[in-house]
């Protein structure tokens, strides 16, 4: 008889792996999007970011809520509503890393009277509640649970959490003026999710420099779930797409001496995992020589619907 496989304490599915705008991006012609068109091979879509984790595979938290939820949850049958009720979800809990279009438009979809629990930082719930269009999540149903950086709370049976401060600046919707784009505060977090018998998940889809802080939390953990946007921080400018540097954005790339694949080259992990990859970033062509870079650096890209088992 072969061995039975351990069951995993802590599941995780990429439920989108793009930045803001998906891939291919509705209005965008850039090499990518007009590649995926035109049926280019080694090019796969993308949704907008967003993970699921479990330690039960019953009751399932998100962290971020894509404008993609629906199609996200239409195509994971593990999030599908359970048989013995007219309805219900196994999605308990909504966690945020912050206020960013692509990672709080989907708690839209999430009305219809289903009880959840929303979990984000006081400055990322200030957002929420300064928009009246969010108590579509009916407030006696969806409760509001403010985390503060550093802390440790249950998310889901078997899995904690905690969050913790990544650089980062205000959502693009709120900058007015002068933004400060490396901030260290409540309004861009990453988060640690950990099972009871301390396998580790790092989950941080935006961050705009490496600090010694972040290096010292991921050394040696099951997983590291990274932000992907940009190969190299000049690529919107050089397509002709925009002004803004990655950093600009919020956003460290992937390459260079700055970039996340030498910051991180010293951290010793499981896996690496490129997420919220933008529909910019020739990483996302599987025959191009910027994949194989990374890939050949230990890095994996993100696809929708990757599992993670840990
Ligand atoms: C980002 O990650 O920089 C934002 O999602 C940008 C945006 O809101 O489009
Ligand atoms: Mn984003
Ligand atoms: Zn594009």
């Amino acid at each position: 008889m072969a061995a039975q496989a351990a069951e995993p304490e802590l599941r995780a599915i990429v439920l989108g792996s793009a930045a803001g705008g998906g891939f291919p991006q509705w209005n965008c012609n850039c090499r990518n999007c007009a590649g995926y068109r035109a049926g280019r091979p080694g090019l796969e879509a993308r949704s907008q970011s967003s993970l699921a984790v479990s330690a039960n595979g019953t009751d399932w938290a998100l962290l971020n809520a894509s404008p993609d939820l629906r199609q996200q949850l239409a195509a994971t049958p593990a999030l599908h509503p359970p048989d013995d009720a007219a309805r219900g979800s196994p999605i308990k809990a909504v966690l945020l890393t912050n206020g960013d279009i692509d990672h709080v438009a989907g708690l839209l979809t999430l009305r219809e009277g289903q009880p959840l629990r929303l979990l984000a930082t006081a400055e990322i719930h200030a957002i929420l509640a300064a928009n009246p269009i969010f108590t579509a999540l009916a407030p006696g149903l969806v409760l509001r649970e403010t985390v503060k950086p550093g802390e440790t709370v249950e998310l889901v049976p078997g899995l904690r959490a905690t969050l913790f401060p990544v650089p980062g600046k205000v959502p693009l919707y709120l900058e007015d003026g002068s933004v400060e784009t490396d901030l260290i505060g409540e309004q861009t977090v990453g988060v640690e999710i950990a099972s009871t018998k301390g396998k580790r998940l790092h989950y941080i889809p935006g961050c705009a420099r490496m600090t010694e802080d972040l290096a010292v939390r991921l050394e040696g953990c099951g997983a590291i779930l990274f932000d992907g946007t940009l190969w190299t921080n000049d690529e919107m400018i050089a397509e002709g797409l925009g002004q803004k540097t990655g950093r600009r954005m919020g956003h460290m790339p992937m390459s260079g001496p700055d970039g996340a694949i030498a910051a991180l080259a010293r951290i010793n992990a499981g896996r690496k995992i490129f997420v919220h990859i933008n529909n910019t970033n020739p990483v996302l062509d599987a025959r191009g020589p910027e994949r194989a870079e990374a890939e050949s650096a230990g890095w994996e890209i993100g696809h929708d619907g990757m599992e993670i088992m840990l």
